[in-house]
């Protein structure tokens, strides 16, 4: 197995997903979006009322889920039990709940399975938070992204705007400071750098500037 994997991780509205798109339509890797993954969870948890302190909840919710991503030029098309929830996710609804989720240790084993299967045996560039640290340690290439909190709440709300016209950027700096804060402090899989991960900072930095950057990593593997 000689595939190449690129883990892509850091917080919340870093650009993670912009870059790790960009990569892979340049390099004709798959895009792996870890995050749609999680968040889709949490919509069906949301929308069937599943009580997360109750294990055998969780348990039976996680075997009525069944996630597909469809790729249509990078943009991430993910499937609910068949059905696009790709838009819906990216609600602050979505946003506010998916941490408590994703903290919960038996949602863990169930997504980073399905992770490790989708880098088996194919180039694929996948962001999320516990990336280059759980779900593939041994990445040919890690990267560890990081931006100005204030740069990432202007750039997530200039994105949610269009869809929530009442939304005001004090709740999205709070909502991504939460999500941060929850993402590095809880038990399972916490949000860290691996040791191996290059530190990319690109509260500076024009999208075009990062994948060069990012290119320049990984095509000498090729
Ligand atoms: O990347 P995105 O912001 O869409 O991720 C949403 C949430 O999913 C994160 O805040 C985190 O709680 C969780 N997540 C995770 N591990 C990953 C990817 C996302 O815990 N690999």
């Amino acid at each position: 197995n000689n595939n190449i994997v690129v883990a892509i991780d850091g917080y919340s509205s870093c650009g993670k997903s912009t870059l790790a798109k960009a990569l892979a339509k340049k390099l004709h890797f798959i895009y792996a979006d870890s995050g749609a993954m999680y968040r889709s969870v949490a919509l069906y948890f949301i929308r069937n009322n599943v009580d997360i302190s109750n294990h055998n909840e969780v348990v039976k919710a996680l075997k009525n889920i069944h996630l597909n991503f469809h790729s249509r030029d990078y943009q991430t098309h993910i499937t609910l039990n068949d059905e696009d929830v790709s838009a819906e996710i990216r609600q602050m609804h979505v946003a506010d709940s998916v941490s408590a989720v994703a903290a919960l240790h038996d949602v863990r084993v169930e997504m980073v399975r399905q992770q490790q299967r989708m880098g088996k045996s194919k180039n694929v560039v996948m962001d999320g938070r516990d990336i280059g640290t759980v779900v593939f340690p041994h990445a040919q290439v890690k990267l560890f992204m990081t931006a100005d909190p204030k740069i990432r709440a202007e750039r997530r709300y200039k994105e949610l705007l269009p869809t929530n016209p009442s939304i005001t950027l004090e709740e999205v700096f709070e909502s991504l400071a939460h999500r941060d804060y929850a993402d590095t402090t809880r038990k399972e899989s916490p949000l860290i750098r691996a040791e191996d991960a290059i530190i990319l900072d690109n509260t500076d930095l024009s999208p075009e500037q990062q994948l060069d950057f990012a290119l320049n990593l990984v095509k000498p593997l090729i």
